[in-house]
């Protein structure tokens, strides 16, 4: 029985320290304005997100959503470079295959430096982004190594436990019962650790772990790549299944207090929770405010909303 108390950092999955590697990818060739253009030329429209923030005095953020219009792979980057903006590129394991191989042979050599770094599914995005702008705080219901290719990021990471990340709000991501990001106060930055981020860097955190990106210098490139675990996979799974009992009425216990095989029955109690998609889905869709414009002194052009 794990005796943690809730304070403390719940130190879940391999990483247990947020660590640096170098990755080795050729930045040039799969980061240059060339590559990208190309890419961007032939990528599915359903694949791709484009968003802007922005935040208050407070740290506070509000997302805009856009989309793509009839701008080319060269004019989205231009768009890119003059704006505030983040695209992803999702499911860049399917649309970019060469780039994915090299990949998953970095990853190989970055998890082989852990013990028990066994991933058992993993899924990738290339994020894009405008120089100086911002990710806001949030977690990611996976493992992740991001794999930094053009201009230099700043990544803040906090401590996973209740003070930075309550559990609640962990389950309500989890089950996509809100589309808010985790409360978020401008006290957490005395707890981050920072990382300044070049190409040729990789950087890996603990499984949860919030975290939030600051772009330092330059457009900027990276290939997010994030892994389950069999851990990872059970213990996202329980999240599930808490919120599912907490919305009965029940109280599940704190995941500091669940391990073996409490831990496997939630998992397993989730699958079919999930297939059934008993918790719905509160999640509406974002509606598209405007569309890119390389042409637009921001890169970008709002539109009207209906
Ligand atoms: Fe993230």
């Amino acid at each position: 029985m794990n005796t943690r108390s809730m304070d403390e950092p719940r130190q879940l999955g391999a990483v247990r320290n947020s660590t640096v590697h170098s990755h080795g990818l050729d930045v040039s060739a799969y980061s240059g304005d060339a590559a990208l253009a190309a890419l961007l030329d032939r990528y599915p429209a359903e694949l791709i997100d484009v968003n802007q923030y922005s935040y208050d005095a407070a740290g506070q953020v509000t997302l805009m959503a856009g989309e793509r219009g009839q701008s080319s792979g060269a004019e989205l980057l231009e768009a890119i470079g003059k704006g505030r903006m983040w695209i992803n590129l999702r499911g860049i394991e399917d649309v970019w295959p060469e780039f994915w191989e090299a990949a998953s042979d970095a990853f190989g050599d970055i998890a082989s430096t852990y013990e028990d770094m066994r991933a058992v599914k993993r899924a990738g995005q290339l994020i894009i982004s405008s120089p100086g702008t911002r990710v806001p705080y949030h977690f990611d219901a996976s493992g992740v190594v991001l794999f930094h290719m053009r201009g230099i990021k700043r990544m803040f990471v906090y401590p996973s436990d209740e003070a930075h990340q309550p559990e609640r709000a962990m389950e309500g991501i989890v089950a996509r019962r809100t589309t808010e990001e985790l409360p978020y106060d401008l006290a957490f930055e005395q707890d981050a650790a920072v990382f300044e981020l070049h190409p040729g860097e990789a950087l890996a955190w603990p499984l949860y772990a919030p975290h939030r990106v600051e772009n330092v210098d330059g457009l900027c490139v990276s290939l997010s790549m994030d892994y389950q675990t069999w851990e990872s996979r059970a213990r996202t799974g329980a999240l599930y299944t808490h919120a599912f009992l907490r919305e009965r009425g029940l109280k599940p216990p704190s995941m500091h207090k669940v391990s073996g095989a409490g831990l496997a029955l939630r998992w397993l109690a989730s699958l079919p929770l999930r297939r059934m998609r008993v918790l719905g889905n509160n999640i509406v869709k974002i509606p598209r405010q405007f569309v890119v414009d390389a042409s637009a002194q921001n890169g970008m052009r709002l539109t009207a909303l209906d």
